[in-house]
C-alpha cells in the first residue's frame, strides 16, 4: 500500500544507512554511522559531515553496532519527516545504553528547528548541530565525550562548504550530486526551509567546477546541480569583476566534457529563464528534463501560498518549455488541502495536471509546519480525511498520465547511461534516459558507466525495458 504523504517514487534512501561499500586501506580508528532524511541536499550535506569526519580519524560504517558515533542528519518538512526521526531515536535508545561512550547526534533541519530543546525532549542525544555549523562537530564531539551535551545551531550567511570535497557515501561511481547554494529566500507560507537552512548563499562558481571535473575524473559521468531554487543562483568573484548566472554555470559544467551529463533541481517557475532553456538546447550533456513545482493549480491558493506566479504563467512557462525543448521531461511537486482550498481550487490542480502530463510529480497532503508563514497567518481548516482524498485524486490522475507517456516511450531508442545491475536480474544493467526515465536491458558486455543506445520495447508503470542497439 503506499504511503501517500511520501514521495510516490523512489522513497527508498530515506534513512537507509550509507557508507561507500568498500572503504580505502586506509583504516579508521572509530567509525561513524549515518542516517540521512529529506532532500537531496541533505543527503548531500552527509557527505560534506562524512569529508569533516574522515580528517578527524572517523570512517564511515553501514552496520551501526561497530560505530562509536550515530548521526541523524533529519529533515522538518512535513510533520511525518520528523515523528520518523523521534521514532529512530527511540530505537537507538538499547544500543546506547549498552555501549559506553557511544555519542548520538542529531544533525540538519530538525536540529536547527527545534534547537536545544531537542537534548531536553530527547533524553539519549548528545549533540545538536545545525545546518550550517557542521565545521564544529570536531569539537562539539570532543566536548561530547567530556559528557556535556553540545549544540551548535547558528545560521550563516556565507558558509557553503565550498572548499571541501564530499566523501561520496552512496557511490554507484557514476552519478553524483553537488550542491551549488544553500538556503532559500523564497518564503513560500507552507515551508519550514527558509528557517531551518537560511539565506540563500551562492557557491563559487570555480569550486563547483573542480568538483564536477574531479568526479568526472574519477569515472563519474552525470552530476546533479543542487539548490532550493537553482534559478537564483549569482555568483560574483571577490574583486566583482566576474559574474555567474545559473545559465553560465550550468554552461561552464557541460563544457568540461561532453560525457559528463548535468542535471539540475530544483527550478522555481517565476525564476526559470529563456537563456536556461537555451543552454539547455546547446548542449546535448545537459539533461532535458526540469523540476518545476506546481504546488497548486488556483491562483487563489497559489497566492495564499506565496509562490508569486498565477496558474497562466505557470502553464505559459510550461508552453514555453515544450515549445523549445518538446522531448523535454517535465516533473512536479503537488499539496493537496492547503488552508482554505476549496473543491474548485482542487479542480484547478486536477486540471492543471491534465494540461501539464508531467512524467513524475512529488504530491504531498498540506502538513502545518510550526513558525512558517502559514501556520501564523492561516488556519490549517481543511480535514485531514479531505486532504488525504484529495491526494489520493491528484495521484490517480498521475498515474494514468505516467503510464500513457511510458506507453508513449515503446519503440523509441534513448541513449542510457548504465547506473549498475539492475535490483530484479544481474542480467540486467539499468540507467536512465535524458529525461529522468529509468531503462533496464540486458548486460551483454557493457558496465555501469557506459552510454548505451537502448530500444525499448515494452514497459511499467516505473521503467521502460529493452535491448542494446548497435
Ligand atoms: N525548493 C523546492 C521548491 O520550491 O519547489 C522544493 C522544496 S521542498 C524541499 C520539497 C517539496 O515539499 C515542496 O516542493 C512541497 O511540495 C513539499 N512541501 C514543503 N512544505 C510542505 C508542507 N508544509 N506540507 C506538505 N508538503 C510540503
Ligand atoms: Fe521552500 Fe519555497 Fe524555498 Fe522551495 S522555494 S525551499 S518551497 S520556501
Ligand atoms: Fe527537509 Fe531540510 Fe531538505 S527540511 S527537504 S532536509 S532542506
Amino acid at each position: 500500500m503506499l504511503d501517500q504523504d511520501t514521495k510516490v517514487h523512489d522513497e527508498s534512501r530515506q534513512g537507509e544507512a550509507f557508507a561507500p561499500e568498500t572503504i580505502s586501506a586506509q583504516t579508521y580508528s572509530k567509525k561513524f554511522y549515518i542516517e540521512s532524511y529529506g532532500c537531496a541536499m541533505n543527503f548531500n550535506d552527509s557527505e560534506i559531515v562524512a569529508s569533516i569526519l574522515n580528517q578527524e580519524g572517523y570512517g564511515p560504517t553501514r552496520n551501526v553496532e561497530e560505530a562509536s558515533l550515530i548521526l541523524l542528519n533529519t529533515c522538518s518538512i512535513r510533520e511525518k519527516a520528523e515523528l520518523t526521526v523521534r521514532k529512530r531515536l527511540t530505537e537507538f535508545k538499547k544500543i546506547k545504553q549498552s555501549t559506553p561512550g557511544l555519542l548520538v547526534g542529531v544533525l540538519g533541519c530538525m536540529a536547527e528547528r527545534i534547537k536545544g530543546k531537542l537534548l531536553e525532549e530527547e533524553k539519549l542525544v548528545d549533540l545538536v548541530v545545525g545546518p550550517d555549523a557542521y565545521r564544529s562537530l570536531p569539537a562539539l564531539i570532543a566536548e561530547a565525550e567530556t559528557g556535556q551535551k553540545s549544540v551548535n545551531v547558528l545560521l550563516s550567511r556565507e558558509e557553503t562548504y565550498g572548499d571541501i570535497s564530499p566523501v561520496r557515501l552512496d557511490n554507484n561511481g557514476v552519478t553524483s550530486f553537488v550542491s551549488i547554494m544553500r538556503g532559500c529566500n523564497n518564503m513560500c507560507s507552507f515551508c519550514v526551509v527558509p528557517f531551518t537552512r537560511g539565506r540563500e548563499r551562492s557557491r563559487d562558481a570555480y569550486s563547483i567546477i573542480k568538483e564536477a571535473e574531479e568526479l568526472f575524473a574519477s569515472g563519474y559521468r552525470e552530476v546533479t546541480l543542487l539548490g532550493q531554487n537553482v534559478d537564483s543562483y549569482y555568483w560574483t568573484n571577490d574583486a566583482g569583476t566576474e559574474t555567474i548566472t545559473f545559465a553560465l554555470l550550468l554552461e561552464k559544467v557541460a563544457l568540461i566534457n561532453p560525457l559528463l551529463r548535468v542535471r539540475f533541481s530544483t527550478s522555481h517557475p517565476k525564476d526559470i529563464t529563456d537563456e536556461v532553456l537555451y543552454t539547455i538546447l546547446k548542449y546535448d550533456n545537459i539533461c532535458n528534463y526540469i523540476h518545476l513545482p506546481v504546488q497548486s493549480g488556483s491562483t487563489r491558493i497559489l497566492q495564499l501560498m506565496n509562490r508569486t506566479y498565477t496558474r497562466e504563467w505557470y502553464m505559459k512557462k510550461v508552453a514555453r518549455i515544450r515549445e523549445l525543448i518538446p522531448d523535454c521531461g517535465l516533473s512536479t511537486d503537488v499539496i493537496t488541502g492547503f488552508c482554505t482550498e476549496t473543491e474548485e481550487d482542487h479542480q484547478d490542480t486536477l486540471s492543471l495536471m491534465e494540461y501539464a502530463r508531467y512524467d513524475l510529480a512529488y504530491m504531498y497532503f498540506y502538513s502545518e509546519r510550526p513558525g512558517t508563514l502559514a501556520e501564523r497567518r492561516y488556519k490549517d481548516d481543511i480535514p485531514e480525511a479531505v486532504k488525504k482524498r484529495r491526494l489520493a485524486e491528484v495521484v490517480e490522475l498521475y498515474r494514468g498520465h505516467s503510464q500513457a507517456t511510458m506507453e508513449k516511450e515503446v519503440g523509441k531508442t534513448f541513449k542510457v547511461l548504465a547506473e549498475g545491475v539492475s535490483k530484479r536480474s544481474d542480467a540486467d544493467l539499468y540507467g536512465r534516459n535524458d529525461q529522468n526515465k529509468v531503462v533496464v536491458f540486458p548486460k551483454e558486455n557493457f558496465k555501469k558507466g557506459d552510454y548505451v543506445m537502448v530500444k525499448i520495447e515494452s514497459c511499467t508503470s516505473g521503467t521502460l525495458i529493452g535491448k542494446a542497439v548497435y
